[in-house]
């Protein structure tokens, strides 16, 4: 049984793909991946675009924050993820502390990453990082935006509640929308921002937006596969839907193995090895 939803009659996803899905009203579906087999998988559901994101830290390395991961540590989830996909549009987390520093930091550290088989970077914030997306795209590398909630600055909110509640907010968070696109950004994530905010961005630009926690109205959505397979339990939020509950599978496989060797029930005789 195949359970492939995905738009089958593109080979390979591009960047002129996920711009023009905007244009037909196909919404985009994206998902995160941090490794070779969760890469592959995806990519067999014909997810339109994976994401190595940051939250690696969170799910893979159990950091309390996104802040700690490094650029080699993204460079090993890059070059694992990439080695699992052919057709989805394979997009990098810049880590903090890989753009901020100036644009030739972030050009050198995106093409490291472009390197190792991202086609594209994401970045968080809006008017203070539009100097290095513009370099960036100027060096034909693909930059995805990432406003509203932007994990990487929580030690300024001290919150991972919604943004952008507050008019004031909303049309700074507007403003910053417009100027990633006149930027040349490819594409921008909307995180944790009420529904209507995140319908007039989507209206009021002409790239695509992807919601997480954002809504309905956004061009596409993006979700933590981790999250939505129930492995990351204790994560909760409204905006998530789990689609399955594997921590509550694993325990039950992991019981039954350990019930197995203990009561010597594993190997059997037909797991076992003879010399003829
Ligand atoms: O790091 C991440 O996983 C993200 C999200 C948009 C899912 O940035």
């Amino acid at each position: 049984m195949s359970l492939s939803t995905g738009n089958s009659k593109i080979e390979k996803v591009t960047v002129e793909d996920i711009k023009s899905m905007k244009q037909s009203g196909e919404k985009i579906a994206a998902l995160t991946a941090y490794d070779y087999l969760m890469a592959r998988i995806l990519d067999s559901c014909k997810i339109d675009l994976i994401l190595v994101g940051d939250s690696a830290g969170n799910v893979i390395a159990g950091y309390g924050t996104t802040l700690p991961v490094s650029v080699e540590e993204m460079l090993y989830h890059t070059r694992a993820v990439h080695n699992g996909v052919k057709r989805a549009l394979l997009i990098l987390d810049m880590p903090f502390l890989s753009y901020q520093c100036g644009t030739d930091d972030a050009v050198r550290n995106a093409g490291l990453f472009l390197k190792a088989g991202a086609e594209g970077v994401k970045l968080e914030g809006g008017r203070q990082v539009a100097e290095i997306v513009e370099r960036l795209v100027g060096f034909g590398i693909p930059v995805m935006g990432h406003l509203g909630l932007t994990p990487q600055s929580i030690n300024v909110f001290g919150n991972y509640k919604v943004r952008g509640k507050k008019s004031d907010e909303q049309k700074r968070i507007l403003e910053d929308a417009k100027i990633l696109e006149q930027a040349g950004v490819f594409a921008m994530v909307l995180e944790k921002v009420p529904e209507q905010l995140a319908g007039e961005i989507t209206k009021s630009v002409s790239v695509p937006t992807i919601g997480i926690g954002a809504g309905r109205f956004c061009d596409g959505q993006i979700l933590v596969s981790h999250d939505i397979l129930g492995i990351n339990e204790d994560f909760r939020p409204k905006f998530l839907r789990k689609y399955a509950n594997l921590a509550e599978e694993m325990r039950k496989a992991f019981g039954s193995f350990i019930k197995d060797v203990k009561g010597g029930n594993y190997p059997s005789e037909k797991e076992s090895y003879t010399a003829s």
